[in-house]
């Protein structure tokens, strides 16, 4: 089943991440910043709480997918410590492109 965190301002969601988890590992659905929110730190606040949630829980990895040209989520991952770990060929519609796998193994869980 599919569980969302998300960070609200003034009542309204300005950022949000769909995960789930299946034994010791949490894949990521899809994250998202609302635009006008963006480069803030939103999503890299998020993405540490669902690191400590994963240390909670003894979960040891997290993956997700992510279009090869989506620059801003790719840096947002790598600064995060997430790694390449494999590519799926025109994995993505509307346009056609390549999804790149990454994972981040998550230390002291
Ligand atoms: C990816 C996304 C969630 C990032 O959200 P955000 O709240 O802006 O992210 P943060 O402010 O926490 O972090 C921004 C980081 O992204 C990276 N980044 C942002 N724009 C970038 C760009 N144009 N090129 C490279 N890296 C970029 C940087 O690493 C930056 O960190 P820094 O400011 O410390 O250098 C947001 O851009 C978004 O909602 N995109 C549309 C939905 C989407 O593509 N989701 C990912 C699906 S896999």
């Amino acid at each position: 089943m599919t569980q969302r965190i998300e960070i609200k301002e003034e009542g309204r969601t300005v950022c949000y991440c769909d995960y789930y988890t299946v034994l010791d590992e949490l894949e990521i659905v899809f994250i998202k910043t609302e635009p006008e929110y963006r480069n803030r730190g939103y999503a890299t606040r998020l993405m540490k709480e669902l690191m400590s949630l994963c240390r909670e829980k003894d979960i040891r990895f997290i993956r997700l997918e992510v279009r090869e040209s989506n620059a801003p989520a790719l840096g947002l991952y790598g600064k995060l410590g997430f790694v390449p770990v494999g590519r799926r060929k025109n994995y993505y519609t509307d346009p056609r492109e390549d999804a790149i796998l990454m994972d981040l193994e998550i230390k002291g869980a």
